[in-house]
């Protein structure tokens, strides 16, 4: 039975409170829409920089974006990294991210009421941008810390035309000085990252909490498919090259491919099509095939596949494709020595050991690993259900992370 202390009753009040207020930070409509360099992410930043300073953190916002909150430490001491990222989906949930960024601030709180020093420095952090939703790319904030940012993708542009670079700068950031914020690895003690689950697991186990042991790697090929219009009614089928029939075939090998193929996941998420008219035959396609496998040698088989096989379906409807991968992200794999301490965490606040369980989502973590080892906490999501308005995570399992935290902290 899982102990539920008068303390953490007042902390699931605080988590709740707060990540209701940082849902408002959103455009109108149904759930949260919190897009990077925005005025939701204004809103969001204002509030966390609050939080933190409460926390008695000291805050600043880095060159790409990420709202860090510093604890300071013994001198010469390491530091222990922490942190989520503060974006949303369109219509997506009140607690994927930003959940991540509001949970250790309180188990900070937790530490200073209680009067216990770390050995070492703690820094909170709010990444600006790890969904890729506005911009074709992500992770850029953690990137930046690790030192494996692409100066390229400050070109890249969002659906409006607008570059990375225009709109950090435009949010009062310097993109140009982010090679400067890569962190010396022998400073950093680890990550951790704190994240509703996004899948039925926990829930279905009924517990809590779980440790994440490999976060899947994954890989965008963006697809345009060129044939030729015509008119609905009086172009012969036998004469058609029909972009939109050649674009179906190639999205059902995909769902065909990954149903046949065990640890492997396909998505089609995204088509345009061009002229667009219900009586004018399709001319042109574009759609984005994202895959994605704990194993990469299997990721990187399927994208290989899929890019012959959208060959020959071009070829025998007579279009012209063009399909280039634009994004590759390797798995992860949680380091073992943190997550024993974090599972040695769990059991000493729930009183149960942790699921050991591999994360099909991506986060900030899975960029983080390239600067120091990391670990992540699950929180059961409800009914599995995320990047949805109906995302959900208790108080009380809120509030039991925290305690989590706070004794993971205390182990290091
Ligand atoms: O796509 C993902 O897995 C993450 O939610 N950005
Ligand atoms: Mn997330
Ligand atoms: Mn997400």
């Amino acid at each position: 039975m899982i102990r539920f202390a008068p303390m953490t009753a007042d902390l699931a009040k605080r988590a709740t409170g707060r990540l209701a207020a940082l849902a408002a930070c959103s455009r109108p409509g149904p759930g949260v829409t919190r897009l990077p360099f925005t005025s939701e992410h204004r809103t969001a930043l204002d509030l966390l920089t609050a939080q933190m300073k409460a926390a008695g953190l000291d805050v600043h916002i880095d060159a790409a974006g990420t709202l860090v909150g510093r604890l300071e430490g013994p001198p010469g001491a390491p530091t222990l990294l922490m942190g989520s990222h503060q974006d949303s989906v369109r219509e997506g949930g009140a607690y994927d991210g930003i959940m991540g960024v509001v949970l250790p601030i309180l188990a900070l709180e937790t530490l200073r009421d209680e009067g216990i020093q770390l050995p070492f420095a703690v820094e909170i952090l709010a990444f600006a941008d790890e969904e890729g939703v506005r911009f074709p790319t992500a992770l850029i904030g953690s990137r930046a810390l690790a030192g494996t940012v692409d100066p390229a993708v400050l070109d890249m542009t969002a659906a409006d035309g607008v570059t990375l670079r225009d709109a950090m700068t435009g949010f009062g950031l310097e993109p140009d000085a982010i090679p400067d914020l890569a962190r010396d690895p022998a400073g950093v003690l680890g990550f951790l990252e704190t994240h509703i689950e996004q899948g039925p697991v926990l829930e279905a186990a009924d517990v809590p909490l779980g440790v994440v042991t490999a976060i899947c790697g994954i890989e965008r090929h963006p697809v345009v498919l060129t044939g030729e219009t015509g008119h609905a009614g009086t172009l012969p089928m036998e004469m058609r090259r029909d972009a939109l029939v050649g674009a179906a075939a190639l999205i059902t090998e995909v769902d065909r491919l990954a149903r046949a193929t065990p640890g492997l996941i396909g998505t089609v998420g995204t088509i345009d099509v061009a002229p667009g008219a219900v009586n004018a035959v399709p001319r042109q396609v574009r759609t984005m095939i994202e895959l994605r496998a704990p194993d990469d040698a299997v990721r990187e088989a399927a994208g290989a596949r899929l890019t012959a096989i959208a060959g020959n379906i071009a070829e025998a409807r007579g279009l012209v494709l063009d399909m280039q991968r634009s994004y590759r992200q390797p798995a992860t794999t949680c380091d073992p020595r943190l997550s024993d301490k974090l599972a040695a965490a769990v059991a000493t606040v729930t009183g149960e050991d942790a699921p050991r369980l591999a994360s099909g989502a991506t986060h900030d973590a899975a960029a983080m690993a390239d600067l120091c080892p990391v670990a992540m906490l699950f929180l059961r999501c409800k009914d599995g259900v995320s990047h949805r308005p109906e995302e959900f995570a208790s108080a009380q399992d809120m509030a039991l992370a925290v305690a989590v935290i706070t004794a993971f902290l205390g182990s290091l």
